[in-house]
């Protein structure tokens, strides 16, 4: 179980109400799911049954709280799926250790795909001009980039068509930028920095391709989630926001 939010004293009062919940459910044979501040009661969860899924994400997870993050990752496989059916390369803004994008890779058998994927962080951080103190704060205490770089660069370079590239987003598309994209995920926690990759990579986007926001949903991330919001609504979208706080947009040339 892995709930964020509320003070440190009250996170033991909310856990304990669920673990009587979770036994109630479990005596009576019904299935519960309550990690990564998602509380789903009775549903399939199908997604455990996909071996190729839970082998990639067993390979990758450093620890309790990437597995934590199962459903969200469910979500990015399949986004990630459905995109190799358009023309365009992925791309991820905000990689950190690689946790997100080597699931994918590996589920997808992306070495033997042909199109690239291109991985984006500064690997040192949220810079200043392209967030704010609040987005930095909460990133900031949780993370440390010293290695990661040099980390990540190793744990791709099983892929030849997997690219790294270390700078600052959007800045950083003037040096590497793909022509076309099938599949774009944010997750750089800074709702500015975020709108202004997408200012760069729309006209870059496929017809249909899938752009999945990681943090959309989160309540502690509400300017993101308000920046989002004014930025696709002034280009014709809605966004679809998933219980597992991610955001799905469904791209079409002329909105949707
Ligand atoms: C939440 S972490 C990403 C987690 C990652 N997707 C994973 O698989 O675990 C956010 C990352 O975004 C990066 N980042 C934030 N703002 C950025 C910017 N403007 N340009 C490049 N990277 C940025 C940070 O350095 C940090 O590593």
């Amino acid at each position: 179980m892995s709930f964020y939010g509320p003070p440190r004293e009250q996170l033991g009062e909310v856990t304990s109400g669920l673990h009587c919940v979770e036994t109630v459910y479990e005596r009576l044979g019904l299935t519960t799911f309550m990690h990564d501040n998602l509380v789903a009661l009775m549903r399939n969860q199908s997604f455990v049954a996909d071996s190729p899924f839970i082998s990639a994400l067993l390979a990758n997870a450093d620890g309790d709280r990437d597995l934590d993050k199962i459903w969200r990752l469910h979500t990015c496989c399949w986004a990630a799926r459905s995109a190799l059916s358009l023309a365009g390369d992925f791309v991820e803004c905000g990689t950190y250790r690689g946790f997100y994008a080597g699931v994918i890779a590996q589920y997808l058998g992306f070495g033997a795909l042909p199109r690239q994927f291109y991985l984006y962080d500064t690997f040192a951080g949220l810079p200043p001009e392209w967030s704010t103190e609040r987005e930095r704060t909460q990133v900031h205490a949780g993370y440390q980039w010293d290695g990661v770089y040099e980390d990540v660069v190793n744990r791709f370079s099983i892929y030849p068509n997997i690219r790294v590239v270390k700078g600052v987003v959007p800045e950083v598309f003037e040096t590497v930028v793909p022509e076309q994209i099938a599949f774009l995920h944010l997750d750089m926690n800074a709702g500015a920095a975020e709108t202004a990759a997408l200012d760069h990579l729309l006209p870059r986007l496929s017809d249909g391709a899938m752009v999945l926001l990681d943090d959309f949903g989160r309540m502690e991330m509400s300017d993101l989630c308000r920046a989002h919001l004014d930025w696709w609504g002034r280009h014709g979208h809605v966004i679809l926001e998933l219980p597992t706080g991610q955001g799905l947009v469904i791209y079409r040339k002329g909105g949707n």
